[in-house]
């Protein structure tokens, strides 16, 4: 039986090991379930509440089938901000106390701010699952993201990933660059406007683990050279007055993805926008398209992170 995990807070906090022994052959293991119809119940008569301050559609519906697809029960706030009491001014810390008191088994969090699903852990007898805390982490969608590569390629040392977009408020490139800190010999491409380039504290994360990076402000620079192409949407809602969205919507159109290698994949978390673009609609069915697969994955994976906090 894989080891129980309290919280799930950021990508940090996972190791190579528990990735490659643990986490990758129990997502696999319900992929395989779900897949031959298999009705699973590890998680009968478990509770699981979702609280998302944050518009979501893959994160919330994904984790409240994952409970359903084990037997649990979830219950959920899709708009946590305008519906619970933090209109009325309550803390993180107070509402995580009231779910708490009401015996859930898990409590899944989307917030607007960075370091919530923290701050709701440090008064939580419950599991936290951050689901996205601002433009902080997004470690389920990055665990979801390092299935898919591992999946794909049978391995994740060694590869050549671009990071593309919006680089300063996109959440899921910086948790995904935690978790390849701790595989071996990978090269990171970071393509973005220079204003939105990614941050300082994952440069230093880089350099700290071994991971050789290089910025770029043209695609074009880099599509033929990585095995992972990660598109991202620009973060509109994040970002301050001035700060350029169109600017950071690096498109992947017809001509680049023509360069790009037939054994390389494109990623990207979804949703892609359909006012920039970034990955256009007539690209959707190339095999090299993994952004449905990625999503799909989703759910096996978020049914093995429930199985691994509450049982
Ligand atoms: C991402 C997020 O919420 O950070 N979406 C998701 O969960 N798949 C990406 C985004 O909103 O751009």
């Amino acid at each position: 039986m894989a080891s129980k995990l309290k919280h799930i807070l950021k990508s940090q906090q996972f190791s190579r090991e528990w990735l490659e022994e643990e986490f990758f052959p129990l997502s696999s293991e319900m992929k395989k379930a779900v897949l031959a119809g298999q009705t699973l119940d590890d998680l009968k008569d478990k509770t699981v509440c979702l609280l998302f301050y944050e518009p979501s559609t893959r994160t919330r519906v994904s984790f409240q089938q994952a409970a359903l697809k084990l037997g649990a029960l979830a219950v959920a706030t899709e708009n946590a901000k305008e519906f619970s009491s933090a209109v009325k001014g309550e803390t993180m810390k107070d509402t995580t106390r009231i779910i708490n008191a009401y015996h859930f088994d898990a409590i899944v969090i989307r917030s607007d701010y960075e370091g919530a699903a923290e701050e709701a852990a440090s008064v939580s007898e419950a599991p936290i699952i951050n689901a996205g805390d601002g433009a902080g982490q997004h470690p389920t969608q990055s665990l979801l993201d390092i299935f898919t590569i591992h999946e794909h390629f049978g391995k994740v040392d060694g590869l050549r990933v671009a990071f593309v977009g919006d680089l300063k408020y996109g959440r899921t490139v910086r948790s995904l660059s935690y978790l390849l800190g701790k595989f071996k010999d990978i090269k990171v491409h970071l393509v973005a406007p220079e204003s939105l380039q990614m941050r300082e504290d994952i440069l230093e994360y880089y350099k700290e683990n071994g991971i050789e990076f290089e910025a770029h402000s043209d695609i074009a620079e880099i599509v033929d050279k990585v095995d992972v192409i990660y598109m991202t949407r620009a973060q509109k809602e994040r970002m301050n007055e001035g700060e350029d969205a169109d600017g950071a919507g690096v498109v992947l159109n017809r001509e680049l993805l023509d360069k790009v290698s037939e054994k390389s994949i494109i990623m990207h978390p979804l949703p892609r926008s359909s006012d920039i673009n970034e990955i256009p609609e007539e690209l959707t069915d190339d095999p090299r398209m993994m952004i449905f697969k990625e999503a799909e994955n989703g759910l096996f994976t978020r049914m093995a992170l429930l199985k691994m906090v509450i049982q």
